[in-house]
């Protein structure tokens, strides 16, 4: 048996363990080798292949406000960065990019935004979606952060199917420094949202960010086991990068994973997902390209499936900074849409033009519970 193999073997002994725990997954986290990088990567790709092809969904990406009520301490959009223009785009803003995104054939629009429950706020998007909706034959994905079930309750009969919360970390502890202790940043309030999203019916994703400061790699080991016993659906899953007007760039010092290091994990961490998930969707994110040129192809040689090419007017992208060095800040949309083809066909995928690409994940997680009368 060769080297390569007899790693192979081990990374799925470990991963098919029916006792699979934290402990476990830390060292294949820590694999470091060109051997190991070799063994995770193919065994994810394999993985891939078989359960959702080497075929690449686009999202087209449409950052519609920046309006935020939180305070995150990693986040460039925090409320109390005062040097953000704030901005919401208009209707016929989001509709043009809409319009791209049906021409060009992507299968499904992203809309995020900063959190904001204002009332008025809550129609807006309900609008729009229902005017996206009513002219264009595209999945639609909300990203607009916590919600009361009454509003995502809203938001799905308004014909979005998708639905974006990320978890950040599944640490309750590490949630608390991460955020300011102030009533409005609850680990349990996040929680029930994830609850209410999949009670409500969304196909849900979720995530969590690596090399975040005071993180520990059992802490990046319990957001895989976390995503995989909340049953999620889709994945985000993006390292930390900083930004100069948050509390958070100046904590190199509590940073276990130095920047260096981050791209890395953080495609460990897509690869053991795909492992053990095998059928989710799982984004390769723009914050990975931020970090290395090619981090987004490196993410789908890892496993990663579905590219959210961003659609957001060029004028607006300098506003809509959650960390620096965010890639493409000054290519239009038009830009990126011949670009990203020639990046995808390196790595040799295809891409899924005109398709939805919902996860598998979501359909087998649904027929699963009705069937158990749940
Ligand atoms: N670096 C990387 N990702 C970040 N996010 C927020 N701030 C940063 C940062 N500094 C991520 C969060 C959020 C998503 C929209 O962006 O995970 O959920
Ligand atoms: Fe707001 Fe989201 Fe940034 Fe937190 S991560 S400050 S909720 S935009
Ligand atoms: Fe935007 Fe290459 S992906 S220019």
């Amino acid at each position: 048996m060769t080297c390569l193999e007899a790693i192979r073997r081990d990374i799925t002994t470990t991963l098919t363990s029916p006792s699979l725990k934290k402990e476990d997954i830390i060292p294949i986290l820590q694999m470091d080798s060109k051997e190991e990088m070799q063994a995770l990567q193919s065994l994810a790709m394999e993985v891939r292949k078989e359960q959702v092809g080497r075929v690449v969904y686009f999202r087209g990406l449409v950052e519609f406000s920046n309006v935020c009520r939180k305070n995150c301490f990693y986040c460039g959009l925090r409320r109390d960065n005062r040097e953000v223009n704030r901005f919401r785009l208009d209707e016929e803003e989001i509709l043009r990019a809409a319009a791209f995104a049906h021409e060009n054939r992507y299968g499904s629009l992203v809309l995020q935004s900063g959190e904001n429950q204002r009332e008025e706020y809550i129609d807006f998007v309900c609008r729009i979606v229902r005017k996206i909706k009513s002219k264009y034959d595209l999945g639609i994905t909300l990203s607009c952060g916590e919600q009361s079930r009454e509003t995502y309750r809203r938001f799905f009969e308004s014909g979005a199917h998708r639905y974006l919360l990320r978890v950040e970390t599944s640490s309750p502890e590490l949630y608390g420094k991460w955020h300011p202790d102030d009533g409005k940043h609850r680990f349990q309030t996040r929680l029930e949202c994830l609850k209410s999203l999949k009670d409500t019916g969304f196909q849900t994703g979720s995530g969590s960010m690596v090399g975040v400061p005071f993180q520990t790699w059992g802490d990046i080991a319990g957001d895989i086991l976390f995503l995989r016993d909340m049953e999620i659906d889709m994945m985000g899953i993006g390292p930390f990068v900083e930004h100069s007007e948050t509390p958070f760039h100046r904590k190199d010092a509590a940073c276990l994973i130095p920047r260096e290091e981050r791209l890395n994990v953080t495609l460990k961490t897509i690869a053991i997902l795909r492992i053990l998930l095998k059928d989710v969707n799982i984004a390769s994110t723009t914050a990975m390209q931020a970090l290395d040129r090619f981090g987004r192809e490196k993410g789908l040689m890892f496993g990663a499936n579905v590219i959210m090419p961003n659609l957001t007017p060029v004028s607006r992208r300098k506003d809509y900074l959650l960390y620096e060095g965010k890639p493409c800040l000054d290519e239009d949309a038009l830009r990126c849409n011949n670009c990203l083809p020639v990046r995808i066909a390196c790595v040799g995928d295809t891409i899924g033009y005109g398709e939805r690409g919902d996860p598998l994940h979501y359909f087998r997680r649904v027929s699963r519970h009705s069937s158990d009368g749940d």
